[in-house]
């Protein structure tokens, strides 16, 4: 009788395990204003933003320079990136503390970091408050243009347990844009990607086309 108990218990346990194994890979780490600080390239991740599916493919390279302000709890953040070919830099200021960044105006967004496979990645999971409506978005960072397969391995499965769609990874290859362009004003252009919803609708469809047909 003992055994038996003992048996199903082991059973249990076993049949939990998947289950734990989702929380330390989406339980958020800690992440110091110095760790954080410098450039980043974007490697890849997945987002229900519409269009980041379907149009995502136009989006070839993207890096961040994290630097400190004058105010200790706020970071800039310069980010440029090439769209269909073209090179733009924007900027915007970041609240950071207890290791989330914060934006609270004119849309709300949070970002936690989970951890990653890799020593010099850095794993975002980010959520848009734009009036109506949450985007979330798990996005990959890394000190180098790829990453390893297992790390890429790693964020799939990390998506999976978010209930997020698989990771777009980017072409290790692409050029990514240089670093002396001038920026425009990020918030902005940020809000207005957020708020435009009649793109958003058309995008929508065509991110389930996009499933539907191109990534399964
Ligand atoms: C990032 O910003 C710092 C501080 O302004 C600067 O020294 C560094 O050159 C920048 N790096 C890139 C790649 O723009």
């Amino acid at each position: 009788m003992k055994c038996v108990v003992l048996l199903l218990s082991l059973l249990s346990v076993g049949r939990s395990a998947p289950v734990s194994s989702c929380d330390t890979l989406i339980n958020p780490i800690t992440v110091s204003t110095e760790e954080i600080l410098g450039k980043w390239i974007y490697v890849g991740g997945s987002s229900d933003l519409p269009g980041s599916r379907s149009f995502g493919f136009l989006l070839t390279s993207v890096w961040l320079n994290l630097t400190t302000t004058a105010n200790s709890n706020v970071l800039n953040i310069l980010q440029t990136q090439r769209i269909n070919g073209d090179c733009s830099s924007m900027t915007y200021n970041v609240i950071f503390e207890n290791s989330a960044m914060l934006i609270k105006e004119p849309f709300y967004l949070k970002d936690v970091f989970l951890p990653t496979g890799c020593s010099d990645c850095l794993l975002a999971y980010e959520e848009v408050i734009s009036g109506k409506d949450t985007f979330t978005s798990l996005l990959l960072f890394s000190r180098k243009t790829n990453v390893s397969p297992d790390v890429v391995e790693r964020l799939k499965k990390q998506a999976e347990c978010l209930q997020m769609s698989s990771p777009i990874m980017m072409d290790p290859n692409n050029e990514i844009c240089p670093d002396n362009l001038p920026p425009s004003d990020g918030l902005s252009a940020l809000n207005s990607l957020f708020e435009n919803k009649m793109a958003h609708r058309v995008a929508r469809v065509l991110d389930v086309l996009f499933d539907v047909f191109v990534n399964w």
